[in-house]
């Protein structure tokens, strides 16, 4: 594919108001959403639950594409028709999570690789077939007690641009997502500046490996105090923090970045972003790429009972919403209360 047709796609990722929802939790991370919920983590429930998402009325108007797990990608809405076609179908781009887990990493105690490079031109192809136009590989690093080291910080960074390399080969749009951890007691500043040397590695690999950046994404963490930090850093410094570190470390030609959530709180991932956009313009579009920040409350809504979707689905949009708001700086915290129209 051309380098013309991937950036095109990866702006239509980022388009004004939009953003994307990461539904492509593995079968141990879906089970834990759903033992969150006492709900049986059974093939029939995670579709059930993946079509009340993706046939959410409205969705499309602040999604612009999901990224599936290789389960999901092969399922299909109650009417038979794939759950590809049906985003597909409704101007929303389907997208597939192509690692295979962060593993540990040999003599790093305490830290991981990403693994899911062998075979993956041949599952690339494959993928693109059942209607996929973007990917996802994810790499973590924790803070604390010497950690991350370079060792863990420059194998997972020749790791991603292993992938995204091979991702552009395919015509798929690489999302490439470094996140350093929440876990811990560190300082904004910590995370800074460990945010930092991922974020260099990952850019020196990229280029060393010829991926054309304008037909990238990148999915980082924000710049956030650890979840057992003494202070934790507002809003206002948090957006300053984010900003800083990545007007230092990622090139302009980058079209867009789609933050992941985390394990923040749905309304604090949407007052962050929000943040930061009200600071723009910026080089790059700040978008979203949210699990649980967009899921939570129609998970809670849903609890496994049919009767239910309808309440899910407008918690579901309603969370959209904001988040579409937080895209152009206009999100305020009491739009929490209004009422959702679906
Ligand atoms: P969260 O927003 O729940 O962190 O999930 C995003 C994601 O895709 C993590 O890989």
């Amino acid at each position: 594919m051309a380098v013309n047709d991937l950036e095109a796609t990866a702006k239509a990722l980022v388009a004004p108001n939009k953003g994307i929802l990461a539904a492509d939790e593995s079968d141990g991370t879906i089970k834990k959403r759903f033992d969150s919920i006492s709900v049986e983590s059974t093939e029939e429930n995670r579709r059930a639950y993946r079509d009340l998402l993706f046939s959410t009325r409205g969705a499309e108007e602040y999604i612009s594409g999901v990224i599936l797990y290789d389960e999901t990608i092969r399922q299909s809405a109650s009417d038979g028709t794939s759950f590809a076609e049906v985003l597909s179908g409704r101007g929303i781009i389907p997208g597939i999570k192509v690692d295979q887990g962060a593993k540990p990493l040999a003599l790093a105690e305490g830290e991981t690789i990403t693994e899911g490079l062998d075979g993956l031109r041949a599952r690339l192809e494959e993928y693109r077939g059942l209607g996929a136009r973007f990917a996802k590989w994810r790499a973590t690093y924790s803070i604390g007690g010497g950690k991350p080291s370079e060792y863990c910080v420059w194998t997972n960074a020749h790791a991603l641009a292993r992938y995204a390399a091979l991702c552009q080969e395919a015509g798929i749009v690489p999302i490439v997502e470094p996140e350093v951890l929440m876990d811990g007691e560190h300082s904004l500043d910590d995370a800074a500046r460990t945010t930092g040397r991922v974020l260099t590695a990952v850019y020196t690999e990229l280029h060393d490996q010829r991926v054309e950046l304008r037909g990238t994404l990148l999915k980082p963490n924000m710049v956030l105090s650890g979840y057992g930090a003494q202070i934790r850093a507002p809003a206002q410094e948090v957006a300053e923090a984010t900003l800083e570190c990545f007007y230092k470390h990622i090139p302009a030609a980058v079209p867009g970045i789609v933050f992941l959530s985390g394990g923040q709180t749905d309304e604090d991932a949407t007052a962050h972003l929000n943040a930061m956009n009200a600071m723009g313009p910026h080089p790059w579009e700040l978008s979203f790429s949210y699990g649980r920040a967009l899921q939570a409350p129609a998970l809670k809504a849903w609890v496994g009972k049919p009767e239910n979707v309808e309440a899910a689905q407008r918690a579901f949009y309603h969370r959209a919403k904001l988040n579409g708001a937080a895209r152009t700086g206009v999100y305020a915290p009491e739009m929490e209360r209004e009422a959702a129209a679906v």
